[in-house]
């Protein structure tokens, strides 16, 4: 630790002050922060900690510098843990109640990455519904597996993806019976689950592996009122985005190898340490060990789980009761969604064009915004007074309609802006074709070499290997990279 008298007391000012009288401009990164911090918005988005540090260990990470440290001797070594990281890991597995826990430094895309490296070869095929994160797309890059794809209800009303259905994948498993694994994502971005246990036993009657994207349901395990974790229902893979909402800082979070699983957790290492730096941060390790552990001292945790779910009732009646431009969707069934996300519709607006009004007018910023709607996500970080805000700025605009939109309702795109995909080549052999750079004016008909995305939510438009087709253009930009004719 450095001797009391040498330390340098800094202020930040505008621009960073130094005390010793050396003023220091910072570079565009700091200044950036120090400005959004300044905004002191309400953070209706992701990190769900919400500025505030929650787990257990004050003063901790306001030493930021001098506990930044990787696997130095006296710390352990992420890729073959043996020591702290293993104890937290076994830790970990046990709150979570899985067979094995895995920290991961690059988030639940890594997790997923190294889950397809673990259960696919080169030429496999997966299945895959159409709603799957970016990241998977990656896997199929690094794996070389092929594509299946299908569609997962699509909600027309709410411009939404639903759930996964057991039926449905039971008949594609039939038709292609080369089909190794079956990625879903539940919950979606908007909070929908799918039934995974039904997935589990239709998965497996094929002899096929299960990996679930619970990137968004972190908070799932520690809670009665939620759905049901997909770690406890049969899958053979899950991953958390710790830091989405369960506390942990941005990038952290944590894979599980359920009990019954049938990935190999030494291949899976192996996996991981194809793909995860060997130089993770321990700032990022503590902040999960710190967070498993304020989510296993449940009379800490607990408290800021209900008070959550308190908020976000009183919200939904509130809303229900007061708002007539707006809707806030619902799931019919409450064991298979989670309520926390708060996801609107304005009867004369596309989610972009108010959602932004509510940004720089009233200081509420959102999640996720696109032409159908917006979504705020309800996080253990917030405050009622945050939800107040944003019902009270909901009012102005629903008054502000009262007076301007005559009444006559938005059209609202009617089809997904994910076409049934006409696939050509794998994403891996897109990927490595030769390529060449041409105007999205004269793309249509060409095989895309690279994966545009729309973030959030991280899911692919157009994918590496597949046609362009006339209604990508309004989501690709000027220059698209195709594969050379
Ligand atoms: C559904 C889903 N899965 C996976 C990821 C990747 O998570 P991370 O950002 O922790 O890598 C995201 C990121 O937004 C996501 O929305």
């Amino acid at each position: 630790m450095a001797d009391p008298v040498t330390v340098v007391v800094i202020e930040i000012e505008d621009p960073v002050a130094i005390k010793a009288g050396v003023s220091i401009k910072p570079f565009p990164i700091v200044q950036a922060l120090i400005d959004y911090q300044r905004l002191n918005r309400s953070r209706f988005h992701i990190p769900g900690h919400g500025g505030q540090m929650l787990c257990p260990v004050p003063g901790f990470f306001d030493e930021t510098y001098a506990y930044d440290l990787t696997e130095v001797e006296g710390l352990d070594v992420l890729s073959e843990p043996n020591d702290c990281i293993r104890e937290s890991q076994e830790r970990a597995a046990q709150l979570f109640g899985v067979r094995e826990s895995f920290y991961l430094v690059n988030g639940s895309s890594v997790g997923l990455q190294a889950a397809l490296l673990s259960v696919l070869q080169p030429g496999d095929e997966v299945l895959l519904p159409r709603n799957v994160h970016r990241s998977v797309i990656s896997g199929l890059i690094l794996t070389g597996a092929k594509p299946i794809w299908m569609l997962p209800e699509w909600l027309a009303d709410w411009g939404l993806w639903a759930e996964v259905c057991p039926e449905a994948v039971g008949s594609l498993l039939k038709a292609h019976p080369n089909i190794k694994a079956l990625v879903v994502t539940s919950p979606t971005y908007e909070g929908i689950a799918s039934d995974i246990k039904g997935l589990a036993d239709v998965c497996h009657s094929h002899g096929v592996r299960l990996l679930v994207d619970e990137a968004h349901g972190s908070l799932w395990p520690f809670s009665e009122d939620l759905p049901r974790s997909a770690c406890h229902q049969s899958c053979d893979f899950v991953v958390h985005s710790l830091h989405k909402s369960a506390g942990s800082l941005t990038q952290s979070a944590i894979a599980h190898l359920p009990n019954g699983s049938k990935i190999d957790p030494a291949l899976f290492q192996q996996a991981l340490n194809t793909l995860q730096t060997t130089s993770p941060s321990y700032l990022l390790l503590a902040s999960l060990d710190a967070t498993c552990a304020f989510w296993e001292a449940s009379e800490a945790s607990q408290p800021y789980l209900q008070e959550l779910l308190k908020h976000v009732h009183w919200f939904r009646k509130e809303v229900s009761f007061r708002l007539t431009a707006f809707s806030l969707y619902e799931h019919p069934q409450r064991n298979l969604w989670d309520p926390s996300q708060l996801y609107f519709r304005s009867r004369y607006e596309g989610g972009e064009a108010w959602a932004c009004r509510l940004e720089s007018q009233s200081q509420i910023a959102f999640e996720k915004t696109d032409a159908f709607g917006t979504l705020y996500k309800a996080g253990i970080g917030l405050k009622r007074q945050d939800y107040e805000c944003l019902l009270s700025a909901l009012l102005r605009e629903n008054e502000y309609y009262d007076k301007n939109s005559g009444n006559v309702p938005c059209e609202f795109p009617s089809s997904p802006i994910t076409l049934f995909p006409q696939v050509v080549l794998s994403p891996r052999e897109a990927f490595f074709a030769p390529g060449e750079a041409i105007p999205r004016e004269q793309g249509v008909g060409r095989i895309a070499k690279e994966t545009h995305v729309h973030c959030p939510p991280g899911i692919p438009v157009l994918i590496a290997g597949e046609m362009i087709q006339r209604e990508h253009e309004a989501y690709l930009p000027e220059s698209v990279l195709v594969v050379r004719a």
